[in-house]
């Protein structure tokens, strides 16, 4: 069947790293699957100077794993361009107007742009004006602009980063990327919350205990060092990632599934999330930085990393409670953590049921009732019951109930890029949610400096420092997966 849709892209950060592992893979999953058919073209910009028959070997490349054959590859990629681009420099949009005119006309393309910027913010505002002025952006068709994070470094600088894309782009026009928001799982959650009458009665402080959302890597900060120097965890993972699972752990439910409704419920959660501050910092929160004591080994302490000031004082490893304001919530911690060198790539929700108090077993015996959402590297959920052990005496276990979706479920890109291209605005982050979410960061990285917080330091390979055991342990917690 052909889902065929018609669009010029525009990619500016066209050499780099994610636009050769998850771009040009996830445009051929969407061409292999009929949604780009004929009626498509790609131009990639960057710096440096390569030719189109280059250009073309390089996609065709990063497709070798997934392709149908050869020249089926072969044949996506004579549909990309090359132009060797200065983002500042008049003319190099001139020339881009040039070609994505005579490429519309060429692949029937009736005026439909995707512009997507994966270069540095600092770009952001430039490039945007520059599309605008030397009208890139067409009447005919839609104009969609794409952009990768990080937005900004914080509220001021995001605010006005937005404000300068704003001259030339509307917010309708902005598809903001968060790529967790394109995995399975993290829809799911939606779906399993609302749809759901047994869930659904029970998400709230009557019957959840805690909430643990665990964002783990193995990997160090590899070559982003200078990046991460700039970043840290915070920046990188909490403020979007963690902070967009939170808000659809937390919301109310959305008046309706339209992507206007759920993002008001979601700005409202973000909203209710109670203040940090130097006072309750320290009680709160926990920042580390990986090290290793193991000499020789290929993993480095993150101060040897590459481009890491020797002395850096920058998280690798964030550990915090998130309590909620509103009434559905009260008393219920949502602990999070996200980490580089940690001891295995797991992303997981685990959803905390209260235990019963029954007269039926003694206490100890019946073990909470936990969800877990695996959204990452294995996909799944994972339900903890309390069941009779076989035989004959009348024993309790915990069995755990497991679904896995099939293994063909769309990767995250190809899910955003096909949202982009039909205009569902649902899984893409909204100003006002980003700006909520720059506020409580910004709230954490004062209460850090204005406290003084520690940065403690964890051997590499484990789950953090015990700091962030003990955030749980006050509370007669402990975190369920580790
Ligand atoms: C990115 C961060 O947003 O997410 C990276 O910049 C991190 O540092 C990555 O490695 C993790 O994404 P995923 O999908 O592998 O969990």
């Amino acid at each position: 069947m052909s889902h065929n849709k018609k669009a010029l892209f525009i990619i500016f950060g066209g050499t780099g790293d994610l636009a050769y592992r998850k771009l040009y893979p996830a445009l051929y999953k969407l061409y292999k699957n009929n949604y780009l058919n004929e009626n498509f073209a790609v131009i990639g910009t960057a710096r440096r100077e390569w030719s189109d028959s280059y250009y073309q070997e390089v996609v065709f490349d990063s497709i070798q794993e997934i392709k149908k054959s050869d020249e089926d590859a072969k044949q996506f990629a004579s549909h990309f361009r090359y132009q060797s681009h200065n983002v500042n420099d008049t003319e190099n949009y001139i020339s881009l107007l040039k070609l994505a005119d005579q490429l519309d006309e060429e692949y029937d393309i009736e005026g439909n742009r995707v512009f997507y910027l994966s270069v540095s913010p600092s770009f952001f505002g430039t490039v945007s004006s520059h599309l605008r002025a030397e009208n890139l952006i067409t009447k005919n068709g839609f104009n969609r602009l794409i952009i990768e994070k990080p937005f900004g470094t914080d509220f001021v600088n995001s605010d006005a980063l937005n404000n300068d894309i704003l001259e030339s782009f509307t917010e309708e026009q902005i598809y903001r990327i968060d790529h967790y928001l394109g995995k399975e799982m993290i829809q799911m959650l939606l779906a399993l919350r609302f749809g759901n009458p047994l869930f659904k009665q029970i998400w709230n402080k009557n019957f959840i205990s805690n909430i643990q959302v665990t964002l783990a890597e193995d990997i160090g900060v590899e070559e982003r060092g200078a990046y991460y120097e700039q970043s840290g965890a915070l920046r990188d993972m909490v403020q979007n990632h963690v902070l967009q699972i939170v808000s659809f752990l937390f919301m109310n439910e959305p008046e309706s599934n339209d992507s206007k409704s759920i993002r008001k419920a979601k700005v409202e959660a973000l909203k209710d999330l109670k203040a940090i501050n130097k006072e309750n910092i320290n009680l709160n929160f926990v920042r580390g930085q990986y090290s290793t004591s193991i000499e020789d080994s290929e993993i480095l302490d993150y101060i040897s990393e590459h481009e890491v000031d020797p002395e850096s004082d920058v998280e690798t490893f964030v550990a915090g409670k998130i309590e909620s304001a509103h009434e559905n919530w009260e008393g219920v911690p949502l602990y999070i953590r996200t980490g580089k060198r940690m001891r295995t790539k797991k992303t997981q929700i685990d959803i905390v049921f209260k235990q019963t108090t029954t007269n039926f077993f003694p206490k100890n015996e019946v073990k909470n009732n936990i969800l877990s959402i695996h959204i990452g590297p294995d996909e799944g959920l994972s339900l903890q019951l309390n069941n009779k052990k076989i035989g004959h005496a009348f024993d309790i276990e915990p069995v755990h109930l497991t679904y896995k979706p099939s293994a063909d479920a769309p990767d995250d890109y190809e899910r955003l890029i096909l949202s982009a291209l039909t205009g569902d605005k649902t899984n893409f982050v909204h100003w006002d949610e980003l700006a909520e979410s720059w506020k409580y960061i910004d709230s954490i990285r004062e209460a850090w400096i204005e406290a003084d917080s520690p940065l403690y330091l964890y051997e590499a390979n484990t789950n953090g420092p015990k700091e962030a055991n003990e955030l749980l342990e006050n509370d007669e917690n402990n975190w369920f997966w580790n």
